[in-house]
């Protein structure tokens, strides 16, 4: 049978308010901020008829407890979609929305799937990371890593290591520079956009509405991140101000065959051009975004200097500039999360991805010269996720779908 690839497009990406550990959302169960980020995108898009989503993928790294279960098919079930839609999970710890991203479009370049939702959640305050595991002791015993490369802090202190031009001082800079955007992005009403309110409750305080994310410290300084501990090595260059924190929160995307898209009158705000994932040293696990995005670029038939926009994980600053460093990028590049990342943000792990696509269509949306971007994040184990996108803004790009980002309104179908 013959069968031709389709071109796949993300129509649009919803998150959570973003968490401290085990702080806004102590009392709310993590499968409950995926069904809130699912049925926003249901209320946004009612021209999608539910029964027209052909899967839901979403990722958690700890599957157990309310992240169990299937959450992909559990998710689906509680946020009203019809029986008929199927759903599944998936891990790649920090990749996992990534992944569950590709795995869908996968599938809607196959022609298995016309419209899917992908996503991911980490609740870090009921599932602390490595919760439960049981790694074969083969690991460590036969060396097959060093220790370290279990904790991810200490991959970050290895890194500062192998690149000695990378010092506390520019990764702290850069992590001032992170804090500094988001607050820009907020003040400009960038974050808000993306944010499904979500109802939290405790039992000390009653009722409460998370609106905004949490961990941002819009004043942070230089001066104050000089003072920080560095909780992974004694005279480390690792600190909770140039890393990202403990977080709890949950993303959903909209992913759909363009053609579908059209037929649907829904919008597409990227078009996937090419992604990949790929292994490094487990116990400098941070690089892993240089040979993905070099891959990624292969894929594609592009180079590094035609990605106009960057949306790069911040795990960890040193991470950030080890990946600038590779590709002749300055620190403070205005084409790097220009809204700034995961250091003021946070990173509920498995939920991740799909931030940085939020990120990046908004900038697609903002800046109609730029025509391709990437994002891309490590992963713990060893490894890199790369994804680059096209503008279809982009005036050469010649989307063939509506190109503008419609916001119902409250109150809309529900
Ligand atoms: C680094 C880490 C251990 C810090 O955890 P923590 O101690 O709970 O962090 P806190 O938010 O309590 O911050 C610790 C201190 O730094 C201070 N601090 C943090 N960010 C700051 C900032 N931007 N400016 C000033 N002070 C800051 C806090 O106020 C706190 O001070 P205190 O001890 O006087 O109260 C934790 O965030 C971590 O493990 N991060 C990495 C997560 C990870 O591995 N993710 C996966 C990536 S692959």
């Amino acid at each position: 049978m013959a069968r031709e690839s389709r071109e796949v497009v993300f129509v649009d990406g919803v998150r959570t308010p973003f968490g401290k550990a085990g702080s806004l959302y102590a009392e709310t169960r993590a499968d409950d901020l995926v069904v809130n980020c699912i049925r926003e995108l249901m209320r946004r898009h009612p021209q999608l008829p539910a029964e027209r989503i052909d899967e839901v993928a979403i990722a958690a790294t700890t599957q157990i407890g309310d992240q169990g279960l299937t959450i992909g098919r559990t998710a689906a079930l509680l946020a009203g979609l019809p029986r008929s839609v199927p759903g599944y999970s998936i891990d790649r710890m920090c990749a996992g929305a990534m992944t569950a991203v590709t795995s869908v479009a996968s599938g809607i370049a196959f022609g298995a799937y016309d419209v899917a939702i992908a996503g991911g959640v980490e609740h870090m305050g009921r599932h602390p990371m490595g919760e439960a595991v049981d790694p074969n002791p083969r690991i460590v015993a036969e060396k097959l890593v060093d220790p370290s490369a279990l904790v991810m802090g200490s991959t970050a202190e290895n890194l500062h290591d192998r690149f000695p031009a990378i010092t506390r001082d520019r990764a702290d800079a850069f992590a001032v520079l992170s804090q500094q955007r988001v607050a820009a992005a907020y003040r400009h009403g960038v974050i808000q956009e993306s944010l499904v309110t979500v109802a939290t409750r405790s039992a000390e305080l009653g009722w409460g509405l998370a609106t905004a994310d949490e961990p941002p410290r819009p004043g942070t300084t230089k001066e104050a991140l000089a003072s920080l501990k560095t909780p992974f090595r004694p005279h480390g260059r690792v600190t909770p101000g140039n890393a990202a924190g403990l977080n709890d929160g949950a993303t959903a995307a909209l992913v759909a065959a363009e053609d579908t898209a059209a037929e649907l009158g829904l919008p597409a705000a990227m078009r996937l051009v090419s992604f990949a994932f790929a292994g490094v040293d487990p116990e400098v696990m941070g690089v892993g975004p240089i040979p993905a995005t070099e891959r990624a670029l292969r894929l594609a038939g592009l180079s590094v200097d035609d990605l106009g926009a960057f949306e790069i994980n911040e795990a960890f600053a040193v991470q950030v500039l080890a990946f600038l460093d590779h590709f002749g990028i300055d620190d403070s590049d205005g084409r790097v999360n220009p809204y700034g990342g995961a250091i003021a943000l946070g990173h509920p792990l498995a939920s991740s991805g799909v931030r940085l696509m939020i990120h990046l269509a908004r900038t697609f949306r903002e800046h109609p010269e730029v025509r391709y971007g990437l994002t891309t994040m490590c992963i713990g184990l060893g490894m890199g996720g790369s994804v680059i996108w096209e503008n279809p803004h982009h005036r050469d790009a010649g989307s063939p779908v509506p190109s503008a980002l419609p916001v119902q309104p409250k109150g809309g179908a529900q």
